[in-house]
């Protein structure tokens, strides 16, 4: 046991890997006897579909965001997987919610859900939408810390400094309303192949260059596999589905080095 930790994996573009990598470190964190919660916010139901819970099938009150909408009082609805993570599901209902909580204007409503009804894990992982959006904002108040995932290609590592301006704007969001500042665990390079000279270029360029010139920590990468993928279309975390597959043991790495970074912290 660790404490309390809610990290939002966040990275406003699309496709670099937030889905899979909430899935894998969750379902990591688990198998180390971590009590972990992931929720998905993204009207897709990627995650939920991912770890086979089949959220377009399922009506509003089963989802998460159902009780966020409804008031803070409301316990929301969370469900087990198969595979010893607790989900909070969102399907296409929670783009009705999203504007009912944007009218509603209360930012921090999420973060007084989280307060209230989700303190019995050790991890609350936030799968943020590819999009700054009232859910996404609502998640970087809730959230303590947060993980970037991003891929080593040109257009990626490009669109970084939008991810660091969204940071800055959240710290400041967080300020006015005297939340303690974000805490900023790292970049992880996301989808990444060791046998592309390009993509050696743009991870030594994030690692060199750029994130150190906002002071933010580089995690070793997770490679791009196949396997990852097909793991999403057999609705299994990775190391299920391959345990051998070389990714899931990047994830392994990468859950070793977020554990001792709450511990240190804790
Ligand atoms: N390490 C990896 N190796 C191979 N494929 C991967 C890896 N990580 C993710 N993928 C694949 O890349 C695609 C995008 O991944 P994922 O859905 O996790 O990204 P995302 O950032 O959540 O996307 P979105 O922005 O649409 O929510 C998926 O098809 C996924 O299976
Ligand atoms: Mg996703």
């Amino acid at each position: 046991m660790v404490g309390l930790m809610r990290v939002a994996i966040f990275n406003q573009s699309g496709g670099v890997g937030k889905t899979s990598l909430t899935r894998d470190l969750g379902y990591e964190l688990a198998t180390r006897g971590q009590r972990v919660l992931v929720i998905d916010a993204d009207p897709q139901g990627t995650l939920g579909s991912f770890l086979g819970m089949e959220p377009a099938a399922r009506p509003r009150e089963e989802t998460f965001w159902a009780a966020v909408c409804d008031g803070a009082e409301a316990a929301p609805r969370l469900w087990p997987t198969e595979f010893d993570l607790t989900i909070g599901l969102a399907n296409r209902f929670l783009v009705g919610d999203e504007l009912s909580l944007m009218q509603q204007s209360d930012p921090a409503r999420l973060l007084a859900v989280v307060e209230a009804h989700l303190t019995a894990y050790d991890w609350v992982l936030f799968d943020c939408p590819p999009k700054i959006s009232e859910i996404t904002l609502q998640i970087l108040l809730a959230a303590d810390a947060l993980l970037a995932p991003v891929q080593t290609e040109a257009k990626s590592v490009e669109s970084f400094a939008e991810v660091q301006l969204e940071v800055v704007r959240a710290q400041r969001r967080r300020k006015n309303m005297r939340l303690p500042p974000l805490r900023v665990l790292g970049v992880v390079p996301t989808l990444y192949n060791p046998r592309l000279v390009l993509h050696r270029h743009h991870y030594a360029e994030l690692t060199g260059r750029i994130c150190p010139s906002f002071g933010f920590h580089v995690f070793s990468p997770i490679r791009d596999y196949v396997a990852v993928s097909e793991a999403g279309t057999r609705r299994q975390p990775l190391k299920c589905y391959a345990p051998r597959c070389p990714a899931a043991a990047d994830v392994a790495a990468l859950a070793t080095a977020v554990l001792q970074m709450s511990s240190d912290h804790g």
